[in-house]
Formats: structure tokens, C-alpha cells, sequence
């Protein structure tokens, strides 16, 4: 077996189990819209899956992914098979050997992994600290900044841990960008959960390119549904760096767009419910000896608990809660410097799943 084999036999076991609950990639599990399962039906039957789509997607969801993020029509949408394409497809389009990228650790890694496939250098600065609110900062950037800094990443909010920027915090990295002339890298994969929220686009429309997902707000992520926007000359300038030059899939494209339309209906029980089973889980973790939650309450689906001080390791503790059933992630898939510190945990699933995690997860301590 290889390493990417092995990989792969451990997300297809607990994928074929059933039984398995999943909080390990911060996915939403609760159930969809009739409307926009009859949508995806109705184009199966209609055998609408023949024709290749068109190559930035089809113009009602680009129309509809601009009107659902406030933005003008200076800008133009890309239908990608999820956040990770337009990620992947970003970073090799704007990122070459000797440039830097800034981003945070803790952070989504696979943004780093990318941008490293284009040669550039990533300047990870370590934001796991109660001293800057477990956030990175203005001033953080501004330190950072030379000649061969390119892009400024900020994922808001932020995966693992769920932190969210103001809209002064924003402004203030947009205008940093906006001053040295480097891209902003918004990706706002899990915008929709927060509380308040602020497109950096809303201030350095030049220079922003916003990644928008389906996969966390309505819980499409076997779908595999996502985008980029920015200005009709960014992307423009992206756009010979597109991956599936023959369309996203036409089925998920109806579900993206059913999804929009009825987000009033569905997306204020999702916000609600995750507020309730983080209010579980942090009961549970309360009273564990030396463990805490670093963020609470988080403004997306996921948090990470601090395990530091209870003297098991995240690996451990993972472990263990897969065989009660439980899939988890050890921090090592979020950090770099922090990997014996935390465990992440998501919670966009039913609250009986919930209460049965509350109630498991305090005895891998005992
Ligand atoms: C910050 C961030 N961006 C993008 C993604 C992937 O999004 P998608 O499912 O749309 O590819 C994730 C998934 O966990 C994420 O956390």
C-alpha cells in the first residue's frame, strides 16, 4: 500500500460506515430543501447531464452568487467544482517562484500546499495566542510586508478556529493590500455562518479575489460546488488557468442554484442549530480537566479544543473517538507549530449527534 492509498482506505471505511458521525470536516449534515432535491431529480430525469455546461457556469447561479454577495456588476463569477479548484486555480495564476504569501497558523493548510506548487514561499505567522484574540492583525501584516510579498490569504471565517474579522479589521487589511499593490485572497468558504460578516471586496475591489463555497452553508459538499470572484479584469487574467474548461457539473450547478434561491428558508435553521451544539459540546468540554476552548462561540461550523494540559495527545484523542464513532481531526491537518495542542471539532449535524459527542468525548479523559 502507498501512503496515498492508505490515505484513501481511511476516508472510504468511515465513509461506507454508516454508523460513523461526522464532525472532521466541518461539513453540514442537515437535511436539504425538498426544492432543491426535486431540483437535481427533475434534471436527472430531464437528462439534462448531456450537453457540456457552459465554461464559467451557467449565468442564472453566476448572477445569483453575485447578487447573494452584494457585489457589482464590475465583477464576474467562476463556477468552479468547489472553493478548493478556485483555490488551487488562484494561486498557480497569481503566485511564482520567489513570491510570498501570507497567511495564519493555525489555517486551512491546503491553500499553503498550493501555493507552494507555484514556488511561492508562505509566510504562515502564528495567530494560536489569547494576546491577539486568536486572530491575525494589521499590524502582524504590516510587519511582514516586503518587496516579495504577493498576496495576503484570509480565510473569514476562519478554519479551525473559527475566528472572525471586524469590518474595521478588513478595511485595515484590504488597505494594506490596496498600499503595496498585492492581491487579498478572501476566501469566505464559511461567510454565511457568522454572526456579521465583511467582503474585503467591499473595500479593494481591484485586488480581491473572493472564494465562495457551497459545500458549509447548505451543506452541498459531495457535490462539489464553489467559486471565484473578482473584477471582469481579474478574472480575465485567471481565466486560461481554469481547470475544467468543459463546465462544473450541470447537476450540482440546479442545486447551487435552488440553494440561493430559498436561502432565506433553509439558512437561519443551520445558523441556529450550530449555535445550540456548540453550547453543547462547550458544556462537555467544561468539565474536562485542562481542556478549553480557545474560541467560543465560533462564527463557523467548527471550533478546535484546547487539549494541551489534559496530557493526551490530539492523535489519541482522535483515535479514540473513532471508535466510538466519532470522526474527529488531530490539529496537525491545521497548524504547523500547534500540533500537539488542540483537537477540531465541527457541529452542523443533528443535535442527537451532538448530545451523543457531549456525552462521549468527556471519557477519553477518564
Ligand atoms: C477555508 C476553506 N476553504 C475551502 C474549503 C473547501 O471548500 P469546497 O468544499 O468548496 O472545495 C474548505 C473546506 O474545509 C475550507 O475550510
Amino acid at each position: 500500500m502507498t501512503e496515498l492509498n492508505d490515505d484513501n482506505q481511511f476516508f472510504q471505511d468511515i465513509y461506507d460506515d454508516p454508523s460513523i458521525i461526522w464532525m472532521g470536516q466541518n461539513t453540514n449534515h442537515f437535511p436539504t430543501a425538498d426544492a432543491i432535491k426535486t431540483a437535481m431529480v427533475n434534471a436527472i430525469v430531464k437528462e439534462e447531464y448531456h450537453k457540456y455546461p457552459p465554461p464559467y457556469g451557467l449565468e442564472q447561479l453566476r448572477q445569483l452568487i453575485l447578487q447573494d454577495l452584494g457585489l457589482n456588476s464590475d465583477h464576474s463569477v467562476h463556477i468552479t467544482e468547489g472553493g478548493t479548484e478556485s483555490l488551487y486555480q488562484v494561486t498557480r495564476a497569481l503566485l511564482k517562484p520567489g513570491d510570498v504569501m501570507i497567511s495564519t497558523d493555525p489555517g486551512y493548510y491546503v491553500i499553503h500546499r498550493f501555493a507552494e506548487l507555484s514556488g511561492a514561499r508562505v509566510l504562515d505567522i502564528p495567530i494560536y495566542s489569547a494576546d491577539n484574540d486568536y486572530k491575525l492583525t494589521p499590524e502582524m501584516v504590516n510587519e511582514s510586508i516586503d518587496e516579495h510579498v504577493k498576496m495576503l490569504t484570509l480565510v473569514d471565517p476562519l478554519n479551525p478556529l473559527g475566528v472572525t474579522y471586524t469590518s474595521q479589521e478588513v478595511k485595515a487589511f484590504s488597505e494594506i493590500a490596496e498600499d503595496t499593490g498585492i492581491y487579498l485572497l478572501n476566501d469566505v468558504t464559511y461567510r454565511d455562518l457568522a454572526k456579521l460578516h465583511t467582503l474585503a471586496a467591499d473595500f479593494y475591489s481591484e485586488g480581491t479575489i473572493t472564494i465562495y463555497s457551497f459545500s458549509k452553508n447548505c451543506g452541498l459538499a459531495g457535490l462539489r460546488l464553489g467559486a471565484h470572484i473578482a473584477t471582469h479584469e481579474l478574472i480575465e487574467q485567471l481565466a486560461p488557468y481554469k481547470i475544467n474548461d468543459l463546465g462544473t457539473s450541470i447537476i450540482s450547478q440546479t442545486a447551487g442554484i435552488l440553494a440561493l434561491k430559498t436561502k432565506p428558508d433553509w439558512l437561519p435553521n443551520v445558523v441556529e442549530s450550530i449555535t445550540v451544539n456548540q453550547a453543547i459540546i462547550k458544556d462537555a468540554v467544561d468539565k474536562i480537566e485542562g481542556a478549553y476552548l480557545p474560541v467560543y462561540p465560533s462564527q463557523g461550523s467548527m471550533f478546535v479544543i484546547d487539549t494541551l494540559d489534559t496530557r493526551r495527545s490530539p492523535e489519541y484523542i482522535t483515535d479514540k473517538m473513532l471508535k466510538r464513532g466519532f470522526f474527529i481531526r488531530a490539529a496537525e491537518y491545521t497548524t504547523r507549530r500547534f500540533a500537539d495542542r488542540y483537537v477540531r471539532v465541527s457541529f452542523a449535524l443533528p443535535k442527537p449527534d451532538v448530545e451523543r459527542f457531549a456525552h462521549e468525548f468527556p471519557k477519553v479523559f477518564q
